[in-house]
């Protein structure tokens, strides 16, 4: 992610413009997420890009079991999901990463979740991330995922790109499930991925 829109999530977060856009456009999005992530008893989930911990939170009300645990590049976006969790007294553990180098040992996860991620991170970084999230879940564990079919590259430039697809087999996920969904914007809808790391 660029160090601008760094500073743009950043600063949207610290004044709650971030909540207030994402209560609007993301709950619809995020209900279909949680529908795909088939909770189970006792999971050990993570949310990679988890923002202000909207996502998380609601991870942690539904699922029965050890803490959820969400990791964001953006410090300030764990702050503010920090206190929600805090507020809330839910069962969450936040910490300040990057998603092209997990702060989780190898195969901790039966579950990890991300929303609309990829699409800021620098193209040379997807496949990292994605390798990052097969390293983190156990054999047989689910990522569930929800990103912008296409996207701009840049936004001044108007050029797309699509979702790296190509990676998923290369990084060794199998895919469960690709389905349509809600999107937030009209032009560019947003596809849902399960995934499963081969036993
Ligand atoms: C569009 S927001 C979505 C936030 C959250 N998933 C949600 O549904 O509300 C994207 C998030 O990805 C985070 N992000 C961007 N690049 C990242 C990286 N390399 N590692 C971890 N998080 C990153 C941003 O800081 C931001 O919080």
């Amino acid at each position: 992610m660029s160090f601008a829109m760094n500073r743009i999530l950043g600063l949207s977060a610290a004044f709650g413009l971030y909540d207030w856009w994402a209560r609007r456009n993301l709950e619809q999005v995020h209900d279909t997420l949680i529908g795909l992530a088939d909770l189970r008893d006792n999971a050990e989930i993570l949310d990679v890009g988890c923002g202000t911990g909207i996502l998380s939170s609601r991870l942690a009300e539904t699922a029965e079991g050890p803490a959820v645990h969400g990791v964001d590049i953006s410090p300030r976006m764990i702050c503010v999901a920090r206190r929600r969790g805090n507020r809330r007294n839910l069962q969450v553990e936040y910490q300040v990463g990057t998603a092209v180098r997990l702060p989780y040992p190898d195969g901790r996860f039966d579950l990890v979740c991300s929303c609309l991620l990829f699409h800021l991170l620098e193209d040379s970084d997807k496949e990292r991330a994605l390798r990052e999230v097969f390293r983190v879940l156990r054999p047989g564990g689910r990522y569930v995922c929800a990103e912008f079919e296409k996207y701009p590259i840049r936004f001044w430039g108007g050029k797309l790109a699509r979702y790296a697809e190509n990676l998923i087999g290369a990084v060794g996920f199998d895919v469960h499930t690709t389905a349509a969904g809600p999107s937030i914007t009209r032009s560019r809808p947003i596809v849902y991925r399960v995934m499963i790391k081969p036993e």
